[in-house]
């Protein structure tokens, strides 16, 4: 019975020490602001979202949004963002343009060469801010 329980508290410390975040999996804060800034390169060449970011402040989104995924990654950041509804109410995103802005994500994941199963991990967090920007 011992030895079970000293295998059992084997395993589970095995576990924490191999678990890592997805931000780690991503490979941290340099491989957060590949993504970001090809993210930004791929808006800039898109006819359908640039107009969108108009008068933006590019700097300030690209800090603002590289915090969000750190955070929301498991990562040692604090967003000190405006809320997803703050900052998107009046634009009128479509679904349309939502899905294209996402494709973008995509893009600029790829050419950061992240894996796709850590791409999945990392849209399904951010998919619900979904439904706090659309059609506001
Ligand atoms: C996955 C979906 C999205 C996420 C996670 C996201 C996240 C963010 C973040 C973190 C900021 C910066 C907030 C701040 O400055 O406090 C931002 C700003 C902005 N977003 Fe999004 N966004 C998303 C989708 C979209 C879409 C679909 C559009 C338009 C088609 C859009 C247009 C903008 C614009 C124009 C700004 C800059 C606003 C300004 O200059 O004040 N975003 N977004």
């Amino acid at each position: 019975m011992k030895l079970l329980v000293l295998l059992l508290l084997l395993t589970v410390s095995a576990c924490t020490a191999t678990h890592s975040s997805l931000y780690q999996q991503l490979g941290g804060k340099q491989k957060v602001a590949e993504i970001v800034d090809n993210f930004v390169y791929e808006i800039e060449y898109d006819t359908q979202i640039l107009p969108y970011f108009e008068g933006s402040n590019i700097d300030r989104f690209k800090e603002k949004l590289s915090e969000q995924i750190c955070s929301l990654s498991g990562g040692p950041c604090e967003y000190t963002g405006d809320s997803m509804a703050q900052v998107h109410t009046g634009m009128n995103i479509t679904e349309a343009h939502f899905n294209r802005t996402v494709d973008l994500l995509i893009n600029a994941m790829n050419k950061a060469d992240v894996p796709h199963r850590l791409q999945n991990q990392l849209l399904a967090k951010l998919a619900p801010t979904r439904k706090e920007m659309l059609y506001l």
